[in-house]
């Protein structure tokens, strides 16, 4: 838009210098054709400018739906978490959980000791604490990993594999093809290395059959099919439930409300992530996101609508900001 801006105002002086020449001896013709085209080229201009705005349309769950809620501390399964090395059992179970989200909300907070009070502590993908113990703390009891962080966490296994807990667990997620007992790739491979080497870490891969749970439980509590839809499922969303059925107790750190973004972008610019002070705005991630038809996308809006009606269901509260 800029560079047409540019082409236009050029033509526009352009034709203003034109128009002087010819004054006076030329046709008035010139003129008036002249006197059209700036005219033209402003009205052009006017409503160019006024279509910069993003158009909101957001990601809909179906209307009218009957949201049939689903028990997800009976739904779990013991069955739904695979050992990546030896027979290991997904076992953890806590009275109380800090579930610390990525979100640059967490930072200034100085939840960090409150946060490694908790009896456990959850974390997603590669979220350091190293540098941000004191606003995030520095114990991690579980920690989510999507299929697209492997490469980053396992780069840097001192960072998010040692100073865990005596009982620290990571739980990996991501298609079948990527992630689990039948995939092949170098992702399941650098996954068991790091398995065997870190054998005081339980680490599991999310069976494919839960993954398909996980899929009937958002069109359960959307209305929406996944696939259908073009969506993708975030490890925010993996992570909520998962917690929900180890834990009685939730306190989620930095994690914003469903209406928090508004209809645009707000003015004030939050970093994505707090390790990523230059990432992409959060609301903009999650506002495009959400809109998004082509290719798949994660809805992080309709998720923390979920969030919200599960937060009365179990007890689960929200801090940092606070609702
Ligand atoms: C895990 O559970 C299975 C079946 O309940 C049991 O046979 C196995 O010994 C358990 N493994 C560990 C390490 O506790
Ligand atoms: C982090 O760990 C150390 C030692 O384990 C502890 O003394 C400290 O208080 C912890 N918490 C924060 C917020 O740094
Ligand atoms: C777990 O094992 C690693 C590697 O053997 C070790 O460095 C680390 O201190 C251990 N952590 C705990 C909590 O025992
Ligand atoms: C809520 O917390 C209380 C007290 O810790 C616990 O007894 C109860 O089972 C919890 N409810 C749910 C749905 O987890
Ligand atoms: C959607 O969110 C992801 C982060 O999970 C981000 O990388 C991506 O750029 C976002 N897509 C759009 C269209 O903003």
């Amino acid at each position: 838009i800029k560079k047409k801006k540019k082409n236009l105002r050029a033509n526009l002086l352009h034709s203003v210098t034109l128009l002087s020449v010819v004054q006076g001896q030329q046709s008035r013709k010139m003129a008036i054709f002249a006197a059209v085209f700036i005219l033209t080229t402003l009205l052009i201009l006017y409503s160019s400018s006024n279509n910069i705005e993003p158009v909101y349309a957001p990601f809909h769950m179906a209307a009218n739906h009957a949201i049939k809620t689903t028990d997800l501390k009976k739904w779990s399964g013991k069955d739904g978490y695979v050992p990546v090395y030896g027979n290991k059992n997904m076992t953890l179970l806590c009275h109380h959980c800090a579930l610390v989200t990525s979100s640059s909300h967490v930072l200034g907070s100085q939840a960090g000791e409150e946060i490694d009070r908790t009896e456990c502590v959850i974390r997603m993908n590669d979220a350091p604490t190293s540098g941000f113990e004191s606003d995030v703390g520095n114990r991690t009891t579980l920690r989510v990993v999507a299929h697209s962080s492997v490469f980053r966490v396992v780069r840097r296994p001192n960072d998010f594999l040692h100073h865990t807990d005596a009982n620290a667990a990571v739980i990996f997620w991501g298609p079948p093809n990527k992630i689990g007992k039948e995939a092949k790739g170098t992702l399941n491979r650098l996954i068991q290395r790091v398995s065997m080497t870190y054998s005081n870490l339980s680490c599991f891969s999310i069976a494919p059959s839960k993954m398909r749970r996980f899929d009937s439980l958002f069109h359960r509590e959307t209305g929406r099919d996944r696939q259908k839809s073009h969506s993708w499922l975030s490890t925010g969303w993996f992570t909520m439930v998962i917690a929900i059925e180890i834990c009685d107790n939730i306190k989620v750190y930095g994690m914003v409300p469903p209406n928090y973004c508004g209809k645009k972008p707000g003015s004030k610019k939050l970093p994505y992530h707090y390790y990523k002070p230059r990432g992409s705005d959060e609301c903009l991630t999650y506002i495009q996101n959400e809109s998004g038809r082509r290719g798949n996308h994660h809805r992080f809006i309709t998720e923390k609508q979920v969030f919200a009606r599960w937060a009365k269901q179990y007890n689960i509260t929200f801090t940092h900001p606070k609702w």
